[in-house]
C-alpha cells in the first residue's frame, strides 16, 4: 500500500472512531447529586423554586424557577453552563449566584445543566438555542418576548426618507407569538404614523438546531389615503456549526387594493459568532431579493447588507444591530443605513447587567 493510502486509511478509521464514540454524554443522574450537593439550598428540590424559604428570602433576589417549562425551555443550555462556571456576573444575572468553576470541573457542569434541562417535559417549546441574533431584514423563526425599535435612513435623489419601526413581541402559549407594530415615516418635511401592524408567529418545526415558523401580519393604514396589506412569511434559522449561524425567511406582501401589486421578498443572513462569551460584536452578511408579482424577471432587486451585532449588556439581553445596504441591481435609492436596538424583555429589565 502506498503512503497516501495509509493516512487516507488512517483519516477514514479515525471519522469512523469519531462518529462511533461520539462525545461522552451528560450524566444526569451524577448531575442530580452535584445539584443536592452544592445548588439545592438555593435552587429547591428537583429543580423547584421555594420562594417561602428563608434562604430564599435572605438572598435578596429570587432566582428563576427550573420546573417553569417556558422559562426551562428558553435558556440555552450553554448560558447556563456559563452562569455555573463564572456566576451570574459573567451574564448580567445577580451577583448572589456563585461561581462554581473551583469545586466542580467542566464535565459536572455539564451534568448538572442536564440535570437542570431533566427536571420538566419542555417537549412542544422552542429551545432558546435557537433564538439567533435578529437581523435586518430575514425575519426571524424564534417566538420570544422582546420590544424592537428599528430606524432605516434612505439616502436618494430628491427628499431622502426616514422610517421608523417599533415592535411588541409577546409569547403566546408553547410556540407561538403577538406581533403589535406601529410605523412612521418622514419623507422631506412630511412625516405621519403611517401603519400599525398585528400579526402572529407559530414555529413549526424545530430541535437544538433548527427552527422554522409560519406568520401572518395584518398592516392597517393609520393616516387616510393609505393602504393596507396582508404579510405572510415563512421563517428558518440553523447552526451550521457552533460558529456559523444561517437565517433565511420568504415573505409575500398583498396589498388589499390589488394583490396583483404585492412582491415576493427572499432574505438570507450569514452571521459568524466567533465566541460564546463576551457578547460584544458579531458581523454578518445578508442578501436580499425582491421580486413584485407582475414583474418580469428583469425586475428581481438584489441588496446586500453588510451589519453588525452589538451586545450592550454582559449575556445580550440589550443589543445594537448596525448595517448599510447596498443596492446591487437598479435601485432608485442610493444606500440605506440601519439602526435597531432590541431588548429581549424575558431576560431582564432593560437596565440590568450593562
Ligand atoms: C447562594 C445561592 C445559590 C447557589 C448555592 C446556587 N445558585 Fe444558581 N442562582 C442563584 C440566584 C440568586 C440566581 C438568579 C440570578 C438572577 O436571576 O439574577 C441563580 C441563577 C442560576 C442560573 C441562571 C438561571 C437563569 O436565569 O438563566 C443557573 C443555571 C444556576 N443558578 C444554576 C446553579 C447551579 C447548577 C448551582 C449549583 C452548582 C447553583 N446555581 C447554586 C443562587 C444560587
Amino acid at each position: 500500500m502506498n503512503k497516501d493510502f495509509r493516512i487516507a486509511w488512517l483519516l477514514a478509521g479515525a471519522m469512523i472512531l469519531a462518529f462511533a464514540f461520539p462525545v461522552a454524554a451528560a450524566n444526569i443522574d451524577n448531575g442530580r447529586q452535584i445539584y443536592d450537593t452544592y445548588c439545592v439550598t438555593c435552587h429547591g428540590a428537583g429543580g423547584r423554586l421555594d420562594v417561602s424559604s428563608p434562604v430564599i428570602k435572605g438572598l435578596g433576589v429570587e432566582p428563576a424557577d427550573f420546573s417553569d417549562p417556558l422559562f426551562n425551555s428558553r435558556e440555552p443550555a450553554g448560558d447556563w453552563e456559563m452562569v455555573i462556571k463564572y456566576g451570574g456576573h459573567a451574564l448580567g444575572l445577580a451577583e448572589q449566584m456563585p461561581a462554581q468553576g473551583e469545586v466542580l470541573n467542566d464535565e459536572q457542569i455539564s451534568d448538572v445543566t442536564a440535570f437542570l434541562k431533566s427536571v420538566v417535559d419542555t417537549s412542544g417549546f422552542p429551545p432558546g438555542e435557537m433564538n439567533l441574533f435578529l437581523p435586518v431584514r430575514t425575519k426571524k423563526a424564534y417566538p420570544e418576548d422582546e420590544i424592537v425599535y428599528s430606524g432605516r435612513y434612505t439616502d436618494q435623489d430628491g427628499d431622502s426618507e426616514y422610517k421608523q419601526v417599533l415592535e411588541f413581541e409577546k409569547r403566546f402559549g408553547k410556540a407561538g407569538q403577538g406581533i403589535l407594530e406601529f410605523v412612521h415615516e418622514r419623507v422631506g418635511s412630511e412625516s405621519e404614523l403611517s401603519e400599525a401592524e398585528i400579526g402572529y408567529k407559530q414555529a413549526l418545526s424545530f430541535s437544538t438546531s433548527h427552527v422554522l415558523s409560519a406568520a401572518a401580519v395584518v398592516a392597517i393604514p393609520i393616516e387616510a389615503d393609505g393602504d393596507g396589506e396582508l404579510v405572510t412569511y415563512l421563517a428558518y434559522g440553523r447552526e451550521l456549526s457552533p460558529t456559523w449561524i444561517i437565517q433565511s425567511s420568504l415573505r409575500l406582501k398583498f396589498p388589499f387594493e390589488g394583490a396583483s401589486d404585492g412582491e415576493a421578498e427572499l432574505a438570507g443572513i450569514v452571521h459568524w459568532v466567533h465566541s460564546p462569551w463576551p457578547r460584544r460584536v458579531f458581523p454578518a452578511l445578508e442578501v436580499v431579493a425582491t421580486n413584485p408579482f407582475r414583474s418580469s424577471n428583469g425586475d428581481l432587486e438584489w441588496t446586500a447588507m453588510p451589519q453588525v451585532r452589538i451586545g450592550l449588556t454582559r449575556g445580550g439581553h440589550v443589543a445594537l444591530n448596525l448595517g448599510v445596504e447596498l443596492p446591487l441591481s437598479d435601485q432608485t435609492w442610493d444606500q440605506r443605513y440601519y439602526v435597531t436596538l432590541l431588548w429581549d424583555f424575558a431576560d431582564g429589565s432593560f437596565f440590568q447587567g450593562w
